[in-house]
């Protein structure tokens, strides 16, 4: 039995809502409990979540209340997984680490989204896989792993197949001026990682098969450890 934390990107799941896409991450989080490993999913607001944002700003509400707009979307999606789940889940979206614990004691998978203002889903996927001491995280990201620069941008970017904790925050402090290297792993999450043991693996989400192959340790995406 694995412990083991899949953060589903917003950026796939959700940027625009892909049923099918959920569909098949339920499918796949009913799998790995079937393979007898114990699941949290943390569920990112993507595309929609940055729109309530911009929309709670225009109407002129403080950073703390945008946040909050984009928790819940994230949240929302969250709960359409814990539906879709019917028995396997919990019937609930936990709103904090205690209550995800208790609902993955009762032996079910855990879904959930944001937490609190002022992090990402990345942090939350950190701070949930670090009280439940997971072996695993897999992050379901819209590209093919951690790249030696955004791959979005730049031609020439190239991608890192193993890298070590402290790897990972040198290129953050090298690309500290191109927003995007950041998008793929919050650098807080990371701050998370540095304290505990779990090893971590960014694939593309697009293909959720990327995450079954990540859980048996095939070579696929980035691995951190
Ligand atoms: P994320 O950036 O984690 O969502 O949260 P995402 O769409 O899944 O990300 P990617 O692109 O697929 O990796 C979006 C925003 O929601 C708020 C923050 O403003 C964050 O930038 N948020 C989310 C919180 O304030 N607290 C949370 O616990 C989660």
């Amino acid at each position: 039995m694995v412990r083991i934390v899949v953060r589903v990107g917003g950026s796939v799941v959700a940027s625009p809502p892909n049923p099918v896409l959920i569909g098949r991450y339920v499918d796949l989080l009913k799998d790995l409990k079937g393979q007898g490993h114990e699941v949290v999913a943390v569920v990112g607001g993507g595309a929609l979540a940055r729109d309530f944002i911009r929309v709670a700003g225009e109407l002129g509400l403080d950073e703390t209340n945008r946040d909050w707009a984009a928790i819940y979307v994230s949240r929302l999606f969250a709960h359409l997984f814990v539906m879709r789940l019917e028995d396997a889940g919990c019937g609930i979206v936990p709103v904090s680490l205690d209550e995800a614990v208790a609902c993955l004691k009762r032996g079910k998978i855990v879904v959930m989204g944001g937490l609190k203002p002022g992090m990402t889903t990345d942090t939350v996927a950190a701070m949930i896989g670090e009280k439940v001491d997971a072996d695993l995280l897999v992050k379901a990201s819209d590209v093919d792993g951690i790249f030696t620069k955004d791959p979005k941008k730049y031609p020439d970017a190239r991608k890192i197949d193993e890298l070590g904790l402290k790897d990972l925050t040198q290129l953050f402090e090298e690309n500290r001026h191109k927003a995007g290297i950041h998008q793929i792993l919050d650098p807080e999450a990371v701050k998370i990682h540095r304290k505990g043991g779990m090893k971590m693996v960014v694939v593309n989400g697009f293909k959720p098969e990327n995450v079954l192959l990540a859980v048996k340790g095939e070579k696929v995406g980035t691995t951190i450890k």
